[in-house]
C-alpha cells in the first residue's frame, strides 16, 4: 500500500455534467481514508500558476446535482511543454501534494502521461470525463450520458416542427472527431440516418436512404457528427437541397447546450463510483491510468491506450438505425 498524504484534484479540457459529482468522490474518499486533499483550478494551467487550495468534506456539498465543474476548466498551452510540467511540479511540491486525481478526456490524458514519465515522484490517475464518450478503457466516459439525453430532448422538439411543416432536418451534435454522441442519440430519436467520421459518409447512401424512406413520412432528421467528413450540417443540407430543391430543408446545429445542465443519474453513479476508485487506486499503488467501467466492473487503462481511439463503433447501431428507418 503507497502512503500517500495529499492528493490534488483538477478538472482540464472541455467540462462535462458529472464533473462535479467525480470532484465530491475524489475529496470525500480522500478525507475517508485521512488524506488531505487539494483542488486545483483551471486545470494544468492553474497548476502552473499555482492556484491550489486545501478542500474538506464541505467544499463539495450540494454539487452532485450541478453541471459545470467547481474547479473551473481549461486548456494551458504552457503544460505542452517539458519547462510547463515542471514549473506545475515545483508548485505540486511547494503544496505537499504527493498525487493527482486528473479529470478530463484525451487532452489531459496525453499530458498527464508526459508528467507521470517526467516526474515519477507525483502519481497520476484519471477519471474519464468527457461528452464525446472518445476514450477507450471504459464502456461510458462521464457526461456522455447526459450529453445524449439533452440532445434527444432537443432533437424530440425539432421533430414537433419538423413534422407539422413536413420539413428535413440536418441536426449537427458535438463529439469532435467522434461519432458516440450522433450514433446513440441518433437511435434515440429515431433519425432516418446517422453520419458520423468513424465510416466513411458516401452521400449517394444517404440519398438512397431518404428516397426510400417513407413516401407518406415527409418529415426526416439526419444527425450528423460535427467532425463528419461531408463538411458538417450546413454543407450537407446544401447537398441535399441541390439534389432535391421540392424538400423543405433546414439546419440545426445544437452546439454548447450539449455540455451543460445537470448531469443524469447515471453519470452522477459513475462519476461516484470512479471518483472513490480513483482514490483507494492511488493507496494500492498505481499511477499513470485512467479509471474506467467495463461490463459493470471497474478497469485501469494504462494513459497512453485510452487516448485517440476514435474508431471503435459498434457496426450494429448503424445497421440498427437503416431497419428502423424505414
Ligand atoms: O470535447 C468536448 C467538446 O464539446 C467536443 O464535442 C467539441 O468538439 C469541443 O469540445 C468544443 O470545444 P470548445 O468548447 O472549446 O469549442
Amino acid at each position: 500500500m503507497a502512503h500517500i498524504k495529499k492528493i490534488g484534484v483538477f478538472t482540464s479540457g472541455s467540462d462535462a455534467p458529472g464533473m462535479n459529482a467525480a470532484i465530491r468522490a475524489v475529496v470525500r474518499t480522500a478525507i475517508y481514508y485521512n488524506i488531505e486533499v487539494a483542488g486545483i483550478r483551471r486545470g494544468y494551467e492553474g497548476m502552473i500558476n499555482g492556484e491550489i487550495s486545501p478542500m474538506e468534506r464541505k467544499s463539495v456539498g450540494n454539487i452532485i446535482q450541478r453541471g459545470g465543474t467547481i474547479l473551473k476548466t481549461g486548456r494551458s498551452e504552457q503544460f505542452r511543454t517539458a519547462e510547463g510540467r515542471k514549473r506545475a511540479y515545483d508548485q505540486l511540491k511547494k503544496n505537499n501534494i504527493d498525487a493527482l486525481v486528473a479529470l478530463g478526456g484525451n487532452g489531459t490524458f496525453i499530458g498527464a502521461s508526459e508528467f507521470g514519465r517526467e516526474h515519477e515522484d507525483i502519481a497520476i490517475v484519471g477519471l474519464p470525463c468527457t461528452i464525446d464518450n472518445d476514450l477507450r478503457g471504459t464502456d461510458f466516459t462521464i457526461g456522455y450520458d447526459t450529453a445524449i439525453n439533452t440532445v434527444v430532448e432537443a432533437v424530440d422538439k425539432i421533430r414537433d416542427t419538423a413534422e407539422s411543416h413536413d420539413r428535413l432536418f440536418i441536426v449537427e451534435v458535438m463529439g469532435r472527431d467522434s461519432g458516440m454522441i450522433a450514433l446513440r442519440a441518433g437511435i434515440g430519436i429515431g433519425a432516418e440516418a446517422i453520419m458520423v467520421p468513424q465510416t466513411r459518409s458516401d452521400m449517394n447512401a444517404l440519398f438512397e436512404r431518404l428516397e426510400k424512406g417513407r413516401k407518406d413520412k415527409a418529415s426526416k432528421i439526419v444527425v450528423v457528427a460535427e467532425g463528419d467528413e461531408p463538411g458538417g450540417a450546413f454543407e450537407i443540407g446544401r447537398i441535399i437541397q441541390e439534389k432535391y430543391p421540392n424538400y423543405d430543408t433546414r439546419v440545426s446545429i445544437l452546439g454548447h447546450i450539449q455540455r451543460g445542465g445537470k448531469p443524469t443519474c447515471m453519470d452522477r453513479v459513475l462519476a461516484s463510483r470512479l471518483g472513490v476508485a480513483a482514490v483507494e487506486i492511488l493507496r494500492d499503488g498505481h499511477h499513470g491510468e485512467m479509471v474506467g467501467l467495463i461490463h459493470n466492473v471497474i478497469t485501469f487503462t494504462p494513459f497512453e491506450l485510452s487516448v485517440k481511439h476514435h474508431d471503435d463503433i459498434n457496426a450494429d447501431f448503424l445497421r440498427i438505425v437503416e431497419i428502423l428507418s424505414l
